[in-house]
């Protein structure tokens, strides 16, 4: 019996935007590594042609599903409806997961394995035994400096609060709000994490190896920086101020 045995169906949502080359072999790494849990590829009308490479993959294995969304919209929208759709259908555990090659499925066991004793695991390249191989040092340092603002702002006692790879139970998922989670980029990631600490879910970091993708491009942009940037200074304000009014126990 493996041991995340007894969390019920999971699913693991998959974003892309042009991830034309990588796909098929992330897929199949995944299948292979944990074959109970299901696929959700969610593609944003990937102009590379993802969106056929996803459904070639759906007609071959009943556990691959795809959402199709018109335009690309972001990272925050694409897993928010992945997750309704995996919650409408009764899912118990929502993975998520890169398509790049970046987030290993030959961790996820490990990770699965946390989430018996936890509401939320994250995949953490910034705790002992977690890495980072082949970023330059721009997103090394954009990584660790976004860490600890978020850190410092909000006051979240995580080393890697805006990393990807991540398990959630179902009914943690349920106590997040989801409806008016705000943020449109990288900064979701962020944003449930935090909305989790608040909400006295259990997270644990578990250390993973995250290695920079050799085929297509990476989707972080100045505009996904500057918005996961201002979100996260808004927030520190407003549970400052709100500490402030209503006393020391609240916020
Ligand atoms: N559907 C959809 N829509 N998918 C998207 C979008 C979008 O607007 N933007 C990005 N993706 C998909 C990519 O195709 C890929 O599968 C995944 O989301 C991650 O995107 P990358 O562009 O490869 O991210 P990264 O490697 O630069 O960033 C990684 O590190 C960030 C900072 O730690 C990821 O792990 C991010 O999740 C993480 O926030
Ligand atoms: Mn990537």
């Amino acid at each position: 019996m493996s041991g995340y045995a007894g969390l019920g169906r999971v699913l693991v949502v998959m974003p892309t935007y042009n991830e034309r080359d990588n796909l098929s072999t992330i897929v199949g790494r995944l299948r292979a590594a944990v074959p109970e849990a299901d696929v959700l590829v969610v593609d944003d009308g990937s102009p590379d042609g993802t969106g056929a490479v996803a459904d070639d993959l759906a007609a071959a294995d009943a556990a691959v599903r795809v959402l199709h969304r018109a335009r690309k919209s972001g990272l925050g929208g694409a897993y928010l409806a992945g997750f309704a759709r995996g919650r409408a259908e009764g899912y118990d555990v929502f993975v998520e997961m890169d398509a790049d090659g970046s987030h290993s499925p030959e961790e996820l066991p490990r990770l699965l394995s946390a989430l018996r004793g936890a509401d939320l695991v994250l995949g953490s390249r910034w705790v002992p035994g977690g890495a980072v191989r082949n970023w330059p040092a721009r997103r090394m340092m954009l990584s660790r400096g976004g860490n600890r603002y978020a850190r410092l702002l909000l006051g979240l006692p995580l080393a890697d609060s805006t990393g990807g790879f991540r398990a959630y139970r179902s009914r943690a998922l349920a106590c997040l709000d989801l409806d008016t989670v705000s943020s449109e980029g990288y900064g979701f990631q962020v944003e449930l994490a935090w909305r989790a600490h608040r909400g006295g879910l259990r997270v644990v970091e578990v250390p993973i190896t995250f290695i920079e993708r050799t085929a297509g491009e990476s989707k972080m942009s100045r505009d996904i920086v500057a918005e996961a940037l201002w979100r996260v200074t808004w927030w520190g304000v407003v549970s400052r101020a709100r500490r402030w009014t209503l006393g020391p126990r609240s916020g």
